[in-house]
């Protein structure tokens, strides 16, 4: 085992936790490129988006300038419950590995809900109760965001109503039992419930559902119920915002022991966890102050970074919300069902497209066997049991130590281990049984999914 002087785990006391969120916005040159009314093209308004979301998070998701808000001291409050989350210095899977790199993560599945998404549930929850609403929508992927939301109401006293996508709804319902225990409904989607879900399944009967159809029927669902605003647990600033405490937390404690990444990793889904992590790193880089190499690692089967446009696209299969310019595969885009873990989302947040576009970041897709089986040699080494969304950043952090071993360069590597993977394991049982294949859209079929973009002049 290396002799230093760094603690497996590095914790922060109560008083050094972040009291406000970090803008990454607020240091980006070039911000993002706005939000479009779907109808008339131009920049969507507050008042637009109103009808939708809560008031404060609008004014949250489009304020490109203030650097710091304060975080609420009831958010705070619920934050002592499970934060500071540990940076775990990886010993025992550096010498596993042999290598000379110095690897940290960041752990966030230290929480009921299983993942960082807490985080945002908790801030979009006590905004909505705070301008008196009855209750919210969302859509819930692989089941994290729906359950963390769930609690996250349960807490405050509002209904939450979650549109679980179809394929996750069946392979996991022990996900869809914990987000009942916390008093929210789930219905599967899509569902005959909402007109968009209706026409989804009359044009594609059978089908397991995406993110995108699921975020249509929820955004239907809270502009038709009185008292209800949509909530979403990725993609939107606003969410980045409030996943920034995740690299405030990780940068106060590097700080701490003097200690400088010189590559930061983050699995890719809509970004959040990733815009979150790197937000005060990425902030330095921007205002010229230092660098770091930083990585999106998404899944082969939904490569968006990698292999999208970066354009206006719809953020919905339904096409009810506003225009993000963004990485894209089209909204219409739905992964294989093969593929098991989350990050099916077919766009990304628009602040990491832009990031991206400047090359500020890096981007790299692996397949999700390769993802197994670092999830499977990290539960081993580690003694945590990954989320398939995690094990994508595992697996790059480990592909990346592994390169200092050939070279035998002492980088530090840092990664976000977001959240455990207890309710993944029909997805483990496959790997193991050797029943999970890596199925990557060729490039015919995504130019389909690609020509279908609306035209923006
Ligand atoms: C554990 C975990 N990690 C990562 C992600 C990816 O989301 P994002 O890119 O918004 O962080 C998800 C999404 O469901 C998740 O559940």
């Amino acid at each position: 085992m290396k002799n230093e002087n760094i603690p497996y785990k590095i914790y922060l006391n109560e008083s050094e936790m972040p009291k406000a969120w970090y803008n990454l916005r607020a240091d980006m040159k070039q911000k993002p490129a706005p939000l479009l009314n779907p109808g008339t093209h131009q920049p969507m308004k507050a008042e637009e988006l109103a009808g939708v979301f809560c008031e404060e998070l609008i004014a949250q998701e489009l304020d490109n300038d203030t650097a710091y808000f304060e975080i609420p001291e009831e958010i705070r409050a619920f934050y002592k419950m499970y934060r500071p989350s540990p940076l775990v210095r990886a010993y025992c899977l550096e010498e596993k590995l042999g290598t000379p790199a110095k690897i940290y993560y960041k752990f966030e599945g230290n929480n009921t809900s299983g993942s960082h998404k807490l985080n945002s549930a908790i801030a979009q929850a006590y905004y909505a109760k705070k301008q008196g609403l009855k209750g919210v929508t969302t859509e819930t992927g692989a089941g994290q965001w729906g359950t963390a939301l769930s609690m996250a109401c349960s807490y405050f006293d509002l209904d939450c109503k979650v549109y679980m996508v179809k394929c996750s709804y069946e392979q996991k319902p022990f996900r869809r039992e914990v987000m009942r225990t916390y008093g929210a409904s789930v219905t599967p989607s899509p569902s005959m419930e909402t007109e968009v879900g209706r026409k989804i399944l009359a044009e594609h009967p059978g089908t397991t559902g995406s993110l995108g159809c699921a975020i249509s029927e929820a955004v239907e669902k809270a502009v038709t119920s009185d008292g209800y605003r949509y909530v979403l647990g990725s993609v939107l600033n606003q969410v980045l915002l409030h996943q920034s405490v995740i690299g405030l937390e990780t940068k106060t404690a590097l700080d701490k022991f003097n200690i400088k990444p010189d590559i930061i990793i983050g699995c890719a889904g809509g970004g959040s966890n990733l815009g979150g992590l790197i937000a005060p790193f990425m902030g330095e880089k921007l205002r010229g102050e230092a660098d770091y190499r930083i990585i999106a690692v998404e899944p082969a089967s939904c490569p968006s970074f990698t292999r999208g446009v970066y354009a206006y696209d719809f953020c919905d299969t339904g096409m009810v919300c506003p225009l993000a310019k963004m990485y894209t595969l089209g909204s219409d885009f739905i992964p294989s069902a093969n593929h098991a873990g989350g990050l099916r989302y077919h766009g990304m947040s628009s602040t990491l497209s832009e990031l991206y576009h400047q090359g500020l970041m890096e981007a790299t897709s692996v397949k999700q066997t390769d993802v197994f089986e670092a999830a499977e040699y990290f539960a081993r080494v580690e003694g945590i049991l990954p989320a398939p969304e995690s094990s994508h950043a595992i697996r790059v952090a480990i592909d990346e130590a592994l390169k200092c071993k050939e070279t035998g360069e002492e980088k530090t590597i840092v990664f976000g281990l977001t959240g455990t993977g207890y309710f993944d394991m029909v997805a483990y049982e496959k790997f193991h049984d050797g029943d999970m294949d890596d199925y990557i859209p060729t490039d015919e079929e995504l130019e389909i999914y690609r020509s279908k973009l609306p035209i923006i002049e």
